[in-house]
């Protein structure tokens, strides 16, 4: 691994198992990232548990199985850190330093907090926790010295308060981290890519919805995994929803405002597109045959990494050696950033 790369660090939460979307909005990035940049990337589970503290068991129920997609996907061990947020140590210690640092008014201001604090009290996760979640992400960030963040659109205050912590902190104590900043994750479908941009979000940036065409999230269970066999994908795509002026087989319809067309923009080539548009708005076939044919291209899609993940589910000890590896890499990284913190501050 060549230390004159920049460095990239990013994570995600780990609520609940991988969807497509978590795909398109990072994880496709992260891979090709890999490339150019050496890349610590975490599953973070203290931050799961930051709104999920009543059922403890997310702390540990996906970390293994959210690692498991990233690499069945193409996140190299070989080339990227792999890492367990609760299994660096240092990284809660700096987070404990950023603590004091950070003046109250920082996180009043950051809008993820503000903008949702009614729904946060109502699903009682109004917790001190939750208020510093972004001081632990600038934690997170800080502790591996990071410089590039790969996040999608929601977390840019979060990345501009964690360039304020930093800041902060390199002033007090003469220091020289880095301040991270935003890299935002362009979702470009294969629509984008063949150079004919979505509608859907500004610019090229495509807003994935889910199965019945509101955004795709877990809650509204409107979601398609990242990786299931084809009897059960298939099963989502059949009951995914259409434009609902197609109510018979011979009613033409309009792939513009199909929510389920939306999903031939992720998974289908432009050839296909083409002939399913056409068969749509001219009544050549049911939304059945599309549906069928959609699935048949996430399957697709999916095959590969699928036969990956089985790989890994029947060697768990492969994948062990991967996050014990990793994380031992990681604390590395934590310890001599540390040191540097600590000297700075006359400790050492
Ligand atoms: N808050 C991020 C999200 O919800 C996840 C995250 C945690 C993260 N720590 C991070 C992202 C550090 C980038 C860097 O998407």
């Amino acid at each position: 691994m060549s230390s004159k790369k920049p460095r990239v660090m990013s994570g995600m939460r780990t609520t609940n198992r991988l969807h497509i979307g978590n795909y398109f909005g990072a994880l496709k990035n992260w891979i090709e990232l890999q490339k150019d940049y050496e890349c610590f990337f975490g599953a973070m589970n203290w931050h799961a548990l930051t709104d999920a503290y009543k059922e403890p068991e997310v702390f540990k129920k996906y970390n293994r199985d959210i690692i498991t997609d990233w690499i069945a996907f193409g996140i190299d061990p070989e080339k990227s850190v792999i890492f367990i947020q609760s299994e660096i140590p240092e990284l809660m210690e700096l987070n404990m330093l950023f603590t004091m640092i950070t003046p109250l008014p920082w996180l009043d201001r950051v809008t993820t907090w503000k903008d949702s604090i009614d729904d946060l009290k109502k699903k009682d996760v109004c917790n001190l926790g939750r208020y510093a979640y972004p001081v632990l992400q600038a934690a997170d960030i800080s502790i591996f010295r990071g410089e590039i963040v790969p996040v999608g659109p929601d977390q840019v205050p979060h990345l501009e308060l964690a360039r304020e912590i930093v800041r902060r902190l390199n002033h007090l104590y003469k220091l020289k981290i880095p301040e991270p900043r935003a890299l935002l994750t362009t979702n470009k479908s294969k629509e984008a890519e063949q150079k004919d941009p979505t509608k859907t979000g500004a610019g090229n940036e495509l807003v994935i919805l889910g199965t019945d065409g509101r955004k795709m999230s877990k809650s509204y269970n409107n979601f398609v995994p990242l990786l299931d066999e084809p009897e059960n994908i298939e099963k989502i795509c059949m009951k995914m929803q259409t434009d609902p002026a197609r109510v018979t087989r011979t009613d033409p319809g309009n792939p513009d405002i199909c929510p389920e067309f939306s999903f031939h923009k992720l998974f289908s080539k432009l050839e296909d597109r083409k002939e399913i548009d056409n068969n749509c708005r001219k009544a050549l076939f049911g939304c059945g045959d599309c549906k069928k044919w959609l699935a048949r291209n996430i399957n697709a899609f999916m095959a590969g990494p699928l036969e990956k993940r089985k790989e890994f589910l029947n060697n768990p000890r492969q994948l062990d050696e991967i996050i014990e590896n990793g994380c031992t890499r990681a604390r590395e990284e934590g310890v001599k950033t540390l040191d540097e913190i600590y000297s700075g501050m006359g400790w050492k």
